[in-house]
């Protein structure tokens, strides 16, 4: 009797494993896949009509403006790991930060005859001449990170931008200052005396986070005061050495500093520290990606915020559009952008952008 009820319960055991196993029929997922976010953040608002079959599989070239930058770093990775899960063939290369080279590159991947492209343009003032060449090839092409116009964009209906508005990121940022006890302003003198290091100017992200940062300040009634604006092109180095040279320039006078980058914010951490000057106590700073450093800084109290630039979201923003493509759809003019939101991080949620 024993043995039959042990028997009974072996039995019933297995077939409870088997069931949750799915009945042990499904390929083994090699790839991890089950952790890949398929969606954008948001749901595009402007998608266009796409076709009921997404075409499965595909070469895809995808050209990224430099190899050596932070957050596109985060960005390739997780963009080349959803693609190869879908079963795309991907091949990456680098641009060096120089436009002729990326041109060739996109020549080509032309040339060998790509089913779709994917490209983070070395400069913005590139698109028409991008544009151009992918519409005389036929290739549906997903921009990224560095957004046209829409004039520009309207030129070729297989064509569309993901990316984020950066001007969000740039009032969340103030956001981020107006949240502070004193709203920026530290020593009391009636109006906040902020340092700006800025991104690549010629890019949009890096004009707009400088505006409406300091706009955000503005429209809430706060005074400002510029000490200086120095273009430090997204790298760390450059945020350690501009801040270095502001802060022995002007010193105490130094209440903010605004950073249109984490990679940036961290050299400048780097300076401030040097300085023995203490975040959050006698100066702020800001930056933006949500890069895992400025998430540890963020949450040490070694920085006062961040925002987060969604490489997730938008690398899976890019792989949906770029599928509606390959399955035949078109985008009307002034319906070509698709963003993701922004997120500002703070001390009290930080926590939640931490892997
Ligand atoms: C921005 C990002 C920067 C840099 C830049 C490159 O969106 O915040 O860190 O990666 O793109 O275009």
């Amino acid at each position: 009797m024993k043995k039959t009820f042990a028997l009974l319960l072996a039995a019933i055991l297995m077939l409870a494993t088997l069931t949750a196993c799915g009945g042990g029929d499904k390929p083994a997922d090699t790839t991890g896949g089950d952790q890949q976010t398929q969606e954008p953040a948001n749901t595009p608002e402007e998608t266009p009509e796409a076709p009921e079959e997404p075409a499965a599989g595909g070469n895809i070239g995808v050209c990224i403006y430099k190899f050596d930058d932070a957050f596109m770093t985060t960005y390739r990775n997780a963009l080349e790991k959803m693609l190869k899960e879908k079963g795309f063939e991907v091949t990456v290369v680098d641009g060096n930060n120089d436009q002729a080279k990326q041109n060739e590159q996109i020549n080509t991947f032309i040339t060998q005859g790509v089913d779709a492209l994917i490209i983070n343009p070395v400069m913005t003032s590139a698109a028409d001449t991008i544009i151009a060449t992918v519409k005389d090839a036929g290739i549906p092409t997903v921009l990224i990170n560095r957004e046209p116009t829409a004039e520009q964009m309207a030129a070729y209906d297989k064509l569309v931008y993901v990316g984020c508005d950066a001007r969000q990121s740039g009032t969340m940022q103030g956001e981020l200052i107006l949240d502070t006890p004193n709203k920026g302003d530290i020593n009391g003198d009636g109006k906040v005396s902020y340092i700006m290091i800025q991104g690549d100017p010629e890019n949009v992200d890096a004009q707009y986070r400088t505006e409406f940062s300091v706009k955000a300040l503005t429209d809430a009634g706060m005074e400002v005061e510029e000490l200086n604006l120095t273009r430090g092109d997204w790298d760390r180095e450059k945020g350690q050495t501009i801040c270095a040279n502001d802060l022995a320039q002007f010193g105490d006078k130094i209440e903010v500093v605004f950073c249109n980058n984490d990679d940036m914010a961290i050299g400048a951490l780097q300076a401030i520290q040097a300085a023995n000057r203490k975040v959050n106590e006698d100066i702020y700073l800001v930056g933006v990606d949500a890069l895992d450093a400025a998430l540890n800084e963020v949450s040490n109290g070694n920085m006062t915020g961040t925002v987060l630039n969604d490489a997730e979201g938008q690398a899976a923003g890019a792989v949906a559009e770029m599928e509606k493509l390959l399955g035949g759809a078109t985008y009307a003019a002034n319906e070509q952008s698709v963003y993701v939101d922004y997120v500002k991080v703070t001390p009290d949620n930080v926590g939640d952008f931490m892997k």
